[in-house]
């Protein structure tokens, strides 16, 4: 992975589906010395809330309806080379690249996922962490893969489930760690 160079900061591209609390905590990161990322674009596969905040802080945005994922894919792909994106954050995307894209950005797609990976891949991690009487949770930064959510792990958290956890207080706990672990990741990953 290319470290940055001096004081120049890697561009970046965040891909958001919905509420964008991770992208509105990465923007506020990387507007902070100490980020080797700045972003430089937002993307999303519908009208998503989130996308608020690359209003609000003046970031080009860009709407991609996945109907056709080939043209939508590829459409990015334009897109990213024009804005010279170098790096890619995944934060509650909900559509799953092809392998094809994926390669094009090997090692430079990352994503962050509500559970302590590899249990509980794909939806409803805390709901299904509850039923099976979890003691633990927790929150995972790891490298995008071809297969859905099993890509190198990069840093995790555990968050503890207490007696009468139920999904929403759960996943309150696990966003607040979120917001900590991706800042965390990332500069895992540059320094
Ligand atoms: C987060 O829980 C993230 O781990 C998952 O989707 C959720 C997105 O939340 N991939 P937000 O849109 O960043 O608030």
């Amino acid at each position: 992975m290319a470290k940055s160079i001096g004081h120049r900061k890697i561009r970046t591209a965040v891909f958001i589906s919905g509420r964008g609390s991770n992208l509105k905590n990465l923007i506020r990161f990387s507007k902070t010395e100490r980020s080797p990322i700045s972003i430089n674009l937002v993307l999303s596969n519908k009208k998503a809330i989130g996308l608020k905040y690359a209003t609000q802080h003046k970031i080009e945005k860009q709407i991609i309806n996945f109907k056709n994922k080939k043209i939508a894919e590829n459409k990015i792909l334009v897109n990213l080379k024009k804005k010279n994106i170098e790096f890619i954050c995944l934060a509650g995307f909900m559509k799953i690249l092809s392998k094809n894209f994926i390669k094009k950005f090997k090692k430079k797609i990352i994503n962050i996922h509500p559970s302590y990976l590899p249990k509980y891949k794909g939806l409803n991690t805390s709901k299904r962490a509850l039923k099976n009487k979890e003691k633990f949770s927790g929150c995972t930064v790891h490298y995008v893969s071809s297969r859905l959510d099993s890509g190198k792990i990069i840093l995790q958290k555990k968050t503890s489930i207490s007696e009468n956890e139920t999904e929403n207080s759960l996943n309150k706990k696990i966003i607040k760690q979120e917001h900590k672990l991706y800042p965390a990741a990332i500069l895992k990953i540059f320094n």
